[in-house]
């Protein structure tokens, strides 16, 4: 966080390491001198070879055939809003559509960013994209996030206006953690909802986490395999929570809408990062997987 506010100063970014959820000590992969203060650079556009659309094509195809019955309609319904399916998307068509829709925009990033960075941006209406692709050998695993998981598993819902709204709470009340030292309680929100949130719905259970929604794997896996847990989403549980970084998640958090996630989420956190604090000095912290006595828990099958 030093380092970033002394790039700040000079305007640009001289390889500062980025710091979000559950990353490990791995140096990122983007080119960071290209990027300005606020960490945003423009979509580097003439990078892409003609592998790289290809690949971007071959990942939506994969995805998009696997839609129907596991994601949310709010996202089926807004993806094609990303633009044609057979080359690597220009943000600012995008944003044409976007900014009408909802008021956001996608902006480049050289990759992964410093939380405040990530969380300023988002306060802002401005959703941060990385703009390279990963590479052919990496189709079905990337450690980090690449266009197609940041353009495809978290944009189309930055076109509902509920969703929307809820990016931006965030994104102010993550400038506030950092001030309280919450971050890593908030990035547990953050995790169990905008990456790998599940919605209950007439239909059934669906996905809108982009995580969820930009894995081949783990779409079906989290609606379909009898592995996991599936709870009731409660916010103070899930901050006392911990969570899987390197294999598909052992417990997923259901909503009952998006003005249900929102609301709940509307509270000043003050008072609830004290509370949570509290309770896991005094209990610990709950293990992925575990279901609580009591807990509303959702099945599958
Ligand atoms: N209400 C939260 C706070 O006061 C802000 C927030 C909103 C955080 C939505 C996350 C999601 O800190
Ligand atoms: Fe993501």
């Amino acid at each position: 966080m030093s380092a970033a506010a002394a790039a700040a100063h000079s305007g640009v970014n001289q390889g500062v390491a980025p710091v979000t959820y559950g990353q490990g000590d791995r140096p990122p992969r983007g080119d960071y001198a290209r990027a300005a203060a606020d960490y945003t650079c423009p979509q580097d556009y003439a990078q892409y070879t003609a592998a790289d659309h290809d690949t971007y094509r071959r990942l939506y195809a994969r995805q998009l055939a696997q839609l129907p019955g596991l994601a949310c309609n709010e996202f089926i319904d807004a993806v094609r809003q990303l633009g044609t399916p057979e080359r690597i998307p220009h943000y600012d068509e995008i944003n044409e559509r976007l900014v009408k829709a909802t008021g956001w925009q996608v902006v480049g990033v050289p990759g992964l960013i410093p939380e405040e960075a990530f969380f300023a941006l988002l306060a802002e209406r401005r959703f941060p994209v990385t703009d390279w692709i990963r590479k052919p050998e990496e189709f079905d695993y990337i450690v980090e996030p690449d266009i197609f998981h940041d353009l495809f598993g978290h944009v189309p819902l930055l076109f509902d206006p509920t969703f929307a709204d809820y990016m931006q709470a965030y994104g102010a009340g993550g400038l506030k953690a950092s001030r309280l030292d919450a971050c890593e309680l908030l990035a547990r929100l953050y995790w169990t909802t905008v990456e790998f949130g599940l919605i209950d719905t007439p239909d059934g259970l669906r996905a809108y986490g982009a995580g969820i929604l930009s894995s081949a794997g783990e779409l079906h896996y989290s609606l379909k395999s009898p592995q996991p847990r599936r709870v009731a989403f409660d916010l103070q549980r899930l901050m006392r929570s911990r969570y899987k970084i390197d294999t598909y998640q052992a417990s997923y958090f259901v909503v009952d809408s998006f003005q249900q996630l929102f609301d709940a989420t509307a509270p000043d956190f003050t008072p609830i990062y004290r509370a949570v604090r509290e309770r896991i000095a005094s209990e610990g912290e709950i293990e992925a997987g575990a279901v609580l006595p009591g807990e509303r828990e959702f099945f599958v099958g």
